[in-house]
């Protein structure tokens, strides 16, 4: 995580859709926030030590605010519901600055955009920014219903609401997301950005592959993953220090290491944000993350120790 630590002030918080608060943070003292890109996210430091990574689905032209969008889990480890029950207006709060793990393309001809559910919110930035570019784009939000959803009168009211679809499960079926029609044109300078429950984005990002776009040119942005620490136990070595120490099984590496004085910068603890990311000089990597791509999985030489495993008895890494 960001060392660089950015004090902001609650100015606005709505209630939107089903468990949805639209956060609008700002500077204490109005200055203006550091610049960000459409995708990034800031982390978000809350009460009990938790820190949590939510996209900023603001218009990035727009200095005086970040906001965010969050919706209220009661199934997640913490963090949706701190952010629902202390991060009223006016509370003072702490967040890295923007980090951009998922940004747009620099070179595209046309982007489609897919979110589904709280899955919107870096999309509706990547628009505001696409709009600035006078860049192509389709935006296809997919929902539940229209009325749990959060940011459609935004959306609807915004200059590019004409490139905006929505999807709801619940309506006609003539306006359901016809995927394959979607994603029919594959491109050297098409590109496909999804983001939202697991289930939904496996389901597109194997329809793109099939449909014959580059894995490179779909670019995710995943939450709310699982991790699963099952499996033997195994050997890490430190190769700096020359530490060895064993993985046991429901351990992680993190863990581990932890347990031997080695501290590795963590933030999502899942597996999503790449923060945690050392490289591996021994052994084979049991990747259990969503963050590299297939061909860096492959490559075995990296790997993600929040949440990742070894296939082989013993991994070096250059830590
Ligand atoms: S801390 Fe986010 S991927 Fe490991």
């Amino acid at each position: 995580m960001s060392d660089q630590v950015v004090k902001v002030v609650v100015r606005k918080r709505q209630e939107q859709g089903d468990g949805v608060v639209v956060l609008d943070l700002g500077d204490p003292t109005g200055l203006p926030l550091p610049a960000f890109e459409a995708g990034a996210h800031v982390d978000i430091h809350l009460p009990g030590g938790l820190v949590r990574q939510y996209s900023l689905c603001g218009n990035p032209a727009e200095r005086s605010v970040y906001r965010l969008g969050v919706l209220k889990d009661p199934a997640s480890r913490g963090g949706s519901v701190a952010v629902h029950e202390h991060l009223l207006e006016g509370q003072q709060v702490q967040i890295s600055v923007p980090r951009n793990l998922f940004a747009l393309a620099a070179k595209a001809r046309h982007s489609i955009l897919i979110g589904g559910g709280i899955g919107i919110t870096p999309m509706v930035a990547m628009a505001y920014a696409l709009q600035a570019r006078d860049s192509q784009f389709e935006l296809h939000y997919c929902g539940r219903s229209r009325s749990r959803s959060a940011f459609l009168d935004e959306l609807q009211q915004a200059d590019f609401a004409a490139c905006v679809h929505t999807h709801f499960d619940d309506e006609a079926p003539a306006q359901k997301l016809d995927l394959p029609a979607v994603l029919g044109a594959p491109g050297a300078d098409v590109h496909v950005y999804v983001c939202g429950p697991a289930g939904f984005m496996d389901w597109v990002i194997a329809q793109a592959l099939e449909a014959g776009h580059a894995d490179d040119h779909i670019h995710r942005e995943y939450f709310q993953v699982e991790v699963d620490n099952s499996g033997a136990g195994f050997e890490v070595v430190a190769s700096r220090s020359g530490k060895s120490v064993q993985v046991a099984e429901g351990q992680t590496i993190l863990e581990a290491l932890a347990g031997v004085g080695i501290k590795i910068d963590i933030s999502c603890e899942q597996g999503v944000c790449g923060t945690c990311l050392c490289d591996v000089l021994e052994g084979e990597p049991d990747h259990r993350d969503v963050y590299l791509t297939d061909d860096e999985k492959a490559a075995n030489d990296q790997i993600l120790v929040c949440c990742s495993r070894a296939k082989s008895k013993k991994l070096v890494l250059d830590i």
